[in-house]
Parts: C-alpha cells; structure tokens; sequence
C-alpha cells in the first residue's frame, strides 16, 4: 500500500531502509537485554548496575523510536513485532535467571558491542543515500558508545 512519498530515489531508499529496519530491531532488542539483566541482576554492585541498566533502557527506546519514525517519514513502514526482534538483532543469547554483577557488565559489554559495530556499518552505508538518517546513527552510535565505555569501566 502506497501511503507516504518518500524524498529518496528507491535505490537509496532501499539502502537506508534496511539500515532503518536493523538498527530499530537492535535497538528494541538492546532495550530488552537491559531489562532482563536489570531485573536479575544480584551481587555486591547491584544497585549501581540496577540503575545504569534502566539508562541504557531509557536509551535504546528513545534511539528506536527515532529510527522508527525515520522510516516513516521516508515512507517505509518499521516493523517492531517481537518475532521480527527475536529473528533480526544482532545481540547474542542472553542467559536466564540470576546473573552475577560482574556477568552482567560484561553481558552488555557484549551487547553494546555488538549492536555498536552493526550502528558503524550504518553510518557507513548510508552517508551518500542520506546524509539526514546518517545524521541519526551517528548521534546513536556516540551515545551507545558512551554506556560501552561506562560498563567496560565498571569491570576494569
Ligand atoms: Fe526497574
């Protein structure tokens, strides 16, 4: 269904449409991984970890939500189900039940990590398609870059 125009010709609007897509999926999934180990968390550090975790949380919704509404404005329409999520995040498996400070940290580390490289090949592919949404990833990349270095320093 043709609903909005987009401003792209469709060889870039493809090129910046799957960067959308995957960044909104790793991003809902990020938000997810940050939950899950916010809840689990236990150790002596719990309640500093506890509190960055729901940062990344608040992150990683506002960053897909960006991405989402990108997509829109460009005509495309996201897809944030949660068999969409599950299928395409570039995060690995995150363990169940409790998890020890320490593991946690380096969980995200992993997690952000992941996600950071796959945000840089976005900012890559999508600087001559569109200088704009290339604009947002690279503001997302420097925030995720951020909580890396925080978390990498938490285990230093
Ligand atoms: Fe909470």
């Amino acid at each position: 269904m043709y609903v909005v125009k987009s401003p792209l010709p469709d060889a870039d609007l493809k090129t910046v449409s799957e960067a959308l897509q995957g960044a909104l999926v790793d991003l809902v999934d990020l938000s997810l991984v940050a939950k899950q180990i916010h809840w689990n968390v236990v150790g002596p550090r719990f309640r500093s970890i506890h509190l960055q975790l729901d940062e990344v949380v608040g992150s990683a919704r506002i960053h897909s939500d960006t991405v989402a509404e990108r997509a829109s404005a460009l005509g495309v329409p996201p897809d944030g189900r949660a068999a969409t999520v599950a299928s395409g995040s570039g995060i690995g498996p995150t363990p169940a039940g409790w998890i020890k400070d320490t593991d946690a940290v380096r969980t995200m580390v992993d997690a952000l990590g992941a996600v950071i490289i796959r945000m840089r090949q976005r900012v890559n592919a999508t600087g001559e398609a569109d200088p704009v949404s290339q604009d947002i990833f690279i503001g997302i990349t420097a925030d995720l870059e951020k909580h890396h270095w925080m978390f990498q320093a938490e285990n230093a």
